[in-house]
């Protein structure tokens, strides 16, 4: 079963300076709510109750969020914004939180590997908060745990992209499992790769299984792409033994990420909003 998610939270933003200069990407607001918040809700729809989260320096505000500020309860008891802090009290009284800091940035492998700690030697979730998912049935995460269930191994969700998009992503290599028109047996990945060189159009988003013999898996990867450690090239050591499933999920992704992506997600929620 996997009963853990872990939230790597540790990076700097660099796309969205100023406003990361102070603030962790994951608190920006889509609408009136963190992306680290919607991503915890996804855990918990995926009845997944504790929250594993890699942080680093300049991200205190997460804990703090996912935490009672007495003042604030206090001052608003009674009035007719009480309601506004209904749904994050809910959450964290349904989960537990718990923190472990990136000290160095080294790549989202690394942060990975950070989780360890946390973890421990269980199957497990990883969510990037900066990819924003939704759905109307099923969340993404909900959708990849019933995959684990079937397959028993690491399970990463994959979109398809414009080709010209490749740079952005890893993008994977897979055969079609029999009998199943959105789940690939992964053969191959690549971290970023020139459109020429792309093996597919089929990219990975941040959301991820992942069977613990990944932690030794990252210990022996050395830095790749830009001097960092990918969870793409340990998922390929996997991948060689037959034991990577990558699922088309059905829902939507925004790489809030970017500019773009986070103002279509605005729009987005805003639009469902009212109706
Ligand atoms: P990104 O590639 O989006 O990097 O990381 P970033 O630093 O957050 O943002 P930019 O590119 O500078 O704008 C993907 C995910 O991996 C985490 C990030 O927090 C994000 O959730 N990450 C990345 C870490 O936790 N540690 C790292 O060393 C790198």
């Amino acid at each position: 079963m996997v009963k853990k998610c872990l939230f790597p939270a540790a990076g700097y933003g660099t796309r969205f300076l100023p406003a990361t200069k102070a603030t962790p990407k994951e608190m920006l607001p889509v609408l009136t709510k963190p992306l680290i918040q919607y991503g915890v809700e996804e855990a918990l729809e995926a009845d997944i109750k504790t929250m594993a989260i890699i942080t680093g320096r300049g991200k205190r505000a997460i804990e703090d969020h996912f935490d009672i500020s007495y003042e604030l309860e206090h001052q608003i008891k009674d009035t007719p914004k009480e309601h506004m802090l209904n749904e994050i009290r809910q959450l964290i009284s349904q989960c537990t939180f718990s923190y472990t800091r990136q000290v160095e940035m080294k790549g989202l492998g690394h942060a990975i590997l950070t989780g360890e700690t946390l973890i421990g030697n269980e199957p497990f979730a990883v969510i990037l908060a900066d990819d924003l998912c939704t759905n109307q049935n099923d969340s993404v995460l909900k959708q990849m745990i019933d995959v684990y269930d079937k397959y028993q191994c690491s399970i990463i969700a994959i979109e398809e992209i414009d080709i010209k998009e490749s740079d952005k992503y890893g993008v994977i290599a897979g055969k079609l499992v029999d009998g199943t028109d959105n789940t690939y047996r992964v053969s191959d990945m690549v971290e970023k790769p020139d459109p020429e060189d792309a093996p597919s159009n089929m990219a990975i988003i941040g959301r991820y299984i992942l069977t613990p013999d990944i932690f030794d898996i990252l210990r022996d990867t050395q830095p790749g792409k830009n001097d960092e450690v990918q969870i793409t090239d340990a998922l390929l050591t996997q991948a060689t033994a037959g034991k990577v499933i990558a699922y088309k999920f059905n829902g939507k992704r925004f790489d809030c990420g970017s500019v773009d992506g986070f103002v279509e997600a605005t729009n987005y929620f805003y639009q469902k909003l009212k109706g």
